[in-house]
Protein backbone atom coordinates (compact mmCIF):
# COMPACT_ATOMS: atom_id res chain seq x y z
CA UNK A 1 0.00 0.00 0.00
CA UNK A 2 1.15 3.65 -0.93
CA UNK A 3 1.85 6.45 1.53
CA UNK A 4 -1.09 8.58 1.91
CA UNK A 5 -0.89 11.95 0.75
CA UNK A 6 -3.78 12.99 2.50
CA UNK A 7 -6.29 11.84 4.74
CA UNK A 8 -8.96 13.25 5.91
CA UNK A 9 -10.48 12.13 9.20
CA UNK A 10 -14.82 12.42 10.55
CA UNK A 11 -14.50 16.02 8.86
CA UNK A 12 -17.15 18.31 9.58
CA UNK A 13 -18.02 21.65 7.79
CA UNK A 14 -20.82 24.23 8.73
CA UNK A 15 -21.06 27.80 7.42
CA UNK A 16 -23.42 29.57 9.69
CA UNK A 17 -26.22 26.75 10.18
CA UNK A 18 -25.67 24.85 7.40
CA UNK A 19 -23.40 21.74 7.71
CA UNK A 20 -21.54 21.32 4.25
CA UNK A 21 -19.62 18.19 4.95
CA UNK A 22 -20.77 15.81 8.15
CA UNK A 23 -18.72 12.48 8.85
CA UNK A 24 -16.61 12.90 5.38
CA UNK A 25 -13.56 10.62 5.24
CA UNK A 26 -11.43 10.50 2.64
CA UNK A 27 -7.41 8.71 1.98
CA UNK A 28 -5.60 9.74 -0.80
CA UNK A 29 -2.43 7.48 -1.71
CA UNK A 30 0.49 8.57 -3.27
CA UNK A 31 0.24 8.12 -7.35
CA UNK A 32 -3.21 8.02 -7.79
CA UNK A 33 -5.26 10.40 -9.58
CA UNK A 34 -8.53 11.17 -8.40
CA UNK A 35 -11.62 12.95 -9.41
CA UNK A 36 -13.97 14.15 -6.66
CA UNK A 37 -17.13 14.96 -8.40
CA UNK A 38 -20.52 15.90 -6.37
CA UNK A 39 -23.39 18.48 -7.21
CA UNK A 40 -22.71 21.84 -7.52
CA UNK A 41 -22.78 23.57 -3.98
CA UNK A 42 -21.95 20.49 -2.44
CA UNK A 43 -18.66 21.07 -1.00
CA UNK A 44 -16.38 20.27 -3.23
CA UNK A 45 -14.20 23.81 -3.42
CA UNK A 46 -14.66 23.41 0.45
CA UNK A 47 -12.80 20.42 0.94
CA UNK A 48 -10.04 21.20 -1.56
CA UNK A 49 -9.46 24.60 0.09
CA UNK A 50 -9.36 22.60 3.65
CA UNK A 51 -6.97 19.68 2.08
CA UNK A 52 -4.54 22.66 1.86
CA UNK A 53 -4.93 24.53 5.12
CA UNK A 54 -7.41 27.81 3.51
CA UNK A 55 -10.06 26.92 5.57
CA UNK A 56 -9.76 25.29 8.63
CA UNK A 57 -13.14 22.34 9.16
CA UNK A 58 -15.21 23.04 11.83
CA UNK A 59 -14.68 19.47 13.43
CA UNK A 60 -12.07 16.58 12.01
CA UNK A 61 -8.76 16.11 11.15
CA UNK A 62 -6.80 16.26 7.85
CA UNK A 63 -3.49 15.15 7.58
CA UNK A 64 -0.89 15.60 4.26
CA UNK A 65 2.09 13.31 3.99
CA UNK A 66 1.76 11.76 7.22
CA UNK A 67 1.48 15.72 8.63
CA UNK A 68 -0.67 17.60 10.61
CA UNK A 69 -1.56 20.64 8.03
CA UNK A 70 -2.06 23.24 11.09
CA UNK A 71 -0.08 23.13 14.64
CA UNK A 72 3.22 22.81 13.52
CA UNK A 73 4.89 26.35 13.32
CA UNK A 74 5.74 28.26 10.62
CA UNK A 75 8.75 26.79 9.14
CA UNK A 76 6.98 23.17 8.99
CA UNK A 77 3.89 24.94 7.00
CA UNK A 78 5.99 26.28 4.95
CA UNK A 79 7.79 23.20 4.04
CA UNK A 80 4.38 21.51 3.60
CA UNK A 81 2.95 24.35 1.32
CA UNK A 82 6.60 23.72 -1.36
CA UNK A 83 4.99 20.03 -1.36
CA UNK A 84 2.02 20.71 -3.40
CA UNK A 85 0.53 22.85 -6.01
CA UNK A 86 -2.76 24.43 -6.85
CA UNK A 87 -5.14 25.39 -10.08
CA UNK A 88 -7.56 27.16 -8.31
CA UNK A 89 -11.29 27.26 -10.75
CA UNK A 90 -10.55 30.65 -12.49
CA UNK A 91 -7.14 30.27 -13.03
CA UNK A 92 -6.73 33.12 -11.15
CA UNK A 93 -2.93 34.76 -12.45
CA UNK A 94 -1.90 37.90 -11.24
CA UNK A 95 -3.15 40.66 -13.49
CA UNK A 96 -0.87 42.84 -13.35
CA UNK A 97 2.08 40.49 -13.77
CA UNK A 98 2.68 38.93 -17.14
CA UNK A 99 3.15 35.25 -17.95
CA UNK A 100 7.30 35.12 -16.75
CA UNK A 101 6.45 36.93 -13.36
CA UNK A 102 3.16 34.81 -12.80
CA UNK A 103 5.69 31.54 -12.83
CA UNK A 104 8.63 33.25 -11.09
CA UNK A 105 6.09 34.49 -8.11
CA UNK A 106 6.59 31.08 -6.14
CA UNK A 107 9.88 30.98 -6.52
CA UNK A 108 10.87 34.15 -5.48
CA UNK A 109 9.04 33.95 -2.82
CA UNK A 110 11.82 31.20 -1.35
CA UNK A 111 13.67 33.68 -1.30
CA UNK A 112 16.51 31.18 -2.01
CA UNK A 113 17.22 31.72 -5.71
CA UNK A 114 19.13 34.11 -7.98
CA UNK A 115 17.49 35.84 -10.59
CA UNK A 116 19.33 33.53 -13.44
CA UNK A 117 18.38 30.38 -11.53
CA UNK A 118 14.39 31.62 -11.62
CA UNK A 119 14.89 32.36 -15.43
CA UNK A 120 15.78 29.05 -16.28
CA UNK A 121 13.39 27.34 -13.63
CA UNK A 122 10.50 29.61 -15.31
CA UNK A 123 11.54 29.21 -19.11
CA UNK A 124 11.60 25.48 -18.02
CA UNK A 125 8.03 24.97 -16.40
CA UNK A 126 6.47 27.06 -19.72
CA UNK A 127 8.47 24.83 -21.71
CA UNK A 128 6.80 21.82 -19.81
CA UNK A 129 3.36 23.47 -20.20
CA UNK A 130 3.90 23.52 -24.19
CA UNK A 131 4.37 27.66 -24.22
CA UNK A 132 6.39 28.94 -26.54
CA UNK A 133 9.51 31.32 -24.86
CA UNK A 134 7.72 34.19 -26.29
CA UNK A 135 5.12 33.76 -24.16
CA UNK A 136 6.63 34.86 -21.20
CA UNK A 137 6.30 38.53 -21.81
CA UNK A 138 2.30 38.61 -22.52
CA UNK A 139 -0.10 39.82 -20.29
CA UNK A 140 -3.09 37.57 -19.01
CA UNK A 141 -5.62 39.83 -20.64
CA UNK A 142 -3.50 38.82 -23.77
CA UNK A 143 -3.49 35.09 -23.49
CA UNK A 144 -6.55 32.88 -24.69
CA UNK A 145 -8.45 30.61 -21.90
CA UNK A 146 -6.07 27.65 -22.66
CA UNK A 147 -3.33 29.40 -21.92
CA UNK A 148 -4.30 31.37 -18.70
CA UNK A 149 -4.55 27.20 -17.91
CA UNK A 150 -1.04 26.21 -18.83
CA UNK A 151 0.62 29.42 -17.01
CA UNK A 152 -1.59 28.47 -13.98
CA UNK A 153 -0.45 24.68 -14.33
CA UNK A 154 3.22 26.34 -14.70
CA UNK A 155 3.16 28.21 -11.47
CA UNK A 156 1.30 25.42 -9.80
CA UNK A 157 4.35 23.08 -10.88
CA UNK A 158 6.79 25.99 -9.97
CA UNK A 159 8.10 24.42 -7.39
CA UNK A 160 8.16 20.89 -8.19
CA UNK A 161 5.32 19.65 -5.86
CA UNK A 162 4.43 16.14 -5.27
CA UNK A 163 0.82 16.84 -5.37
CA UNK A 164 -1.43 18.83 -7.55
CA UNK A 165 -4.98 19.89 -6.85
CA UNK A 166 -6.91 21.47 -9.99
CA UNK A 167 -10.21 22.89 -9.30
CA UNK A 168 -12.54 22.62 -12.70
CA UNK A 169 -9.69 22.62 -14.58
CA UNK A 170 -11.19 22.22 -17.89
CA UNK A 171 -14.27 24.57 -17.16
CA UNK A 172 -15.25 27.20 -19.94
CA UNK A 173 -12.58 25.74 -22.12
CA UNK A 174 -13.72 24.35 -25.23
CA UNK A 175 -13.61 21.24 -26.45
CA UNK A 176 -10.25 20.80 -27.96
CA UNK A 177 -8.58 23.10 -25.52
CA UNK A 178 -10.01 21.02 -23.06
CA UNK A 179 -8.64 17.84 -24.48
CA UNK A 180 -5.41 19.36 -24.58
CA UNK A 181 -5.43 20.94 -21.47
CA UNK A 182 -6.43 17.17 -19.66
CA UNK A 183 -3.28 15.21 -22.32
CA UNK A 184 -0.57 17.79 -20.46
CA UNK A 185 -2.17 17.06 -17.43
CA UNK A 186 -2.06 13.33 -17.73
CA UNK A 187 1.19 13.25 -18.77
CA UNK A 188 3.00 15.46 -16.20
CA UNK A 189 1.09 13.93 -13.46
CA UNK A 190 2.71 10.47 -15.13
CA UNK A 191 6.12 12.09 -16.17
CA UNK A 192 6.86 13.90 -12.94
CA UNK A 193 4.65 11.38 -10.71
CA UNK A 194 2.38 13.25 -9.14
CA UNK A 195 -0.58 12.41 -7.42
CA UNK A 196 -3.65 14.50 -8.15
CA UNK A 197 -6.78 15.98 -6.48
CA UNK A 198 -8.97 17.30 -9.53
CA UNK A 199 -12.66 18.54 -9.18
CA UNK A 200 -14.18 18.31 -12.12
CA UNK A 201 -18.24 18.14 -13.57
CA UNK A 202 -16.88 17.06 -16.84
CA UNK A 203 -17.11 13.27 -17.48
CA UNK A 204 -14.35 13.48 -20.74
CA UNK A 205 -11.80 14.83 -17.84
CA UNK A 206 -12.80 12.53 -15.47
CA UNK A 207 -12.92 9.70 -18.06
CA UNK A 208 -9.45 10.41 -19.37
CA UNK A 209 -7.37 11.47 -16.19
CA UNK A 210 -9.03 9.92 -12.84
CA UNK A 211 -7.11 6.56 -11.34
CA UNK A 212 -10.66 7.04 -8.99
CA UNK A 213 -13.36 8.94 -8.45
CA UNK A 214 -14.55 10.33 -4.74
CA UNK A 215 -18.38 10.93 -5.11
CA UNK A 216 -19.12 14.00 -2.65
CA UNK A 217 -23.20 13.40 -1.65
CA UNK A 218 -24.96 13.92 1.02
CA UNK A 219 -22.63 15.54 3.02
CA UNK A 220 -19.80 13.11 3.20
CA UNK A 221 -17.70 10.71 0.62
CA UNK A 222 -20.41 8.44 -0.50
CA UNK A 223 -18.41 6.37 -2.91
CA UNK A 224 -14.45 6.21 -3.55
CA UNK A 225 -13.80 3.96 -5.87
CA UNK A 226 -12.78 3.05 -9.51
CA UNK A 227 -14.97 4.37 -12.32
CA UNK A 228 -16.43 0.88 -13.32
CA UNK A 229 -17.48 0.21 -9.93
CA UNK A 230 -19.24 3.72 -9.25
CA UNK A 231 -21.00 3.34 -12.46
CA UNK A 232 -22.26 0.36 -11.13
CA UNK A 233 -23.84 2.22 -7.75
CA UNK A 234 -27.58 3.12 -7.79
CA UNK A 235 -27.95 6.13 -6.32
CA UNK A 236 -29.65 9.18 -8.36
CA UNK A 237 -26.30 11.56 -8.12
CA UNK A 238 -24.28 8.73 -9.45
CA UNK A 239 -27.40 7.68 -12.18
CA UNK A 240 -27.65 11.25 -13.22
CA UNK A 241 -23.79 12.27 -13.46
CA UNK A 242 -22.25 9.01 -15.33
CA UNK A 243 -25.55 7.54 -16.88
CA UNK A 244 -27.00 10.64 -18.58
CA UNK A 245 -26.63 10.78 -22.59
CA UNK A 246 -23.65 12.92 -22.77
CA UNK A 247 -22.08 11.16 -19.97
CA UNK A 248 -22.31 7.57 -21.79
CA UNK A 249 -20.47 9.16 -24.82
CA UNK A 250 -17.89 10.44 -22.81
CA UNK A 251 -16.88 7.14 -21.25
CA UNK A 252 -17.36 5.47 -24.91
CA UNK A 253 -15.15 7.37 -25.90
CA UNK A 254 -12.63 7.11 -22.89
CA UNK A 255 -12.81 3.13 -23.01
N1 LIG B 1 -16.83 31.03 3.15
C1 LIG B 1 -18.12 30.65 3.04
N2 LIG B 1 -19.08 31.14 3.86
C2 LIG B 1 -20.35 30.73 3.77
N3 LIG B 1 -20.80 29.82 2.91
C3 LIG B 1 -19.91 29.28 2.06
C4 LIG B 1 -18.52 29.66 2.07
N4 LIG B 1 -17.87 28.96 1.13
C5 LIG B 1 -18.80 28.17 0.55
N5 LIG B 1 -20.02 28.37 1.10
C6 LIG B 1 -21.25 27.63 0.75
O1 LIG B 1 -20.98 26.26 0.93
C7 LIG B 1 -21.58 25.48 -0.08
C8 LIG B 1 -20.52 24.65 -0.78
O2 LIG B 1 -19.71 25.52 -1.55
P1 LIG B 1 -18.56 24.98 -2.50
O3 LIG B 1 -17.56 24.25 -1.69
O4 LIG B 1 -18.07 26.15 -3.25
O5 LIG B 1 -19.35 23.97 -3.44
P2 LIG B 1 -18.94 23.27 -4.82
O6 LIG B 1 -17.51 23.61 -5.09
O7 LIG B 1 -19.16 21.81 -4.60
O8 LIG B 1 -19.87 23.80 -5.86
C9 LIG B 1 -22.30 26.44 -0.98
O9 LIG B 1 -23.64 26.49 -0.58
C10 LIG B 1 -21.61 27.76 -0.72
O10 LIG B 1 -22.47 28.84 -0.94
MG1 LIG C 1 -16.55 24.59 -6.64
Amino acid sequence: MNAPIISVRDLATRFGETWIHRNLNLEIVAGEMVALVGGSGSGKTTLLRQMIGLLLPTQGEIRMFDEPLFGGGVQRERALRRRFGVLFQHGALFSAFNVFDNIAFPLRELKCFDPETIHDLVMLKLEMVELLPRHALLMPAELSGGMVKRVALARALALEPELLLLDEPTAGLDPDRSDSFVRLTRMLGEELGLTVVLVTHDLDTLAALATRVAVLAEQHILAYDTIDAIMRLDHPFIRNFFHSERGQRALAHAH
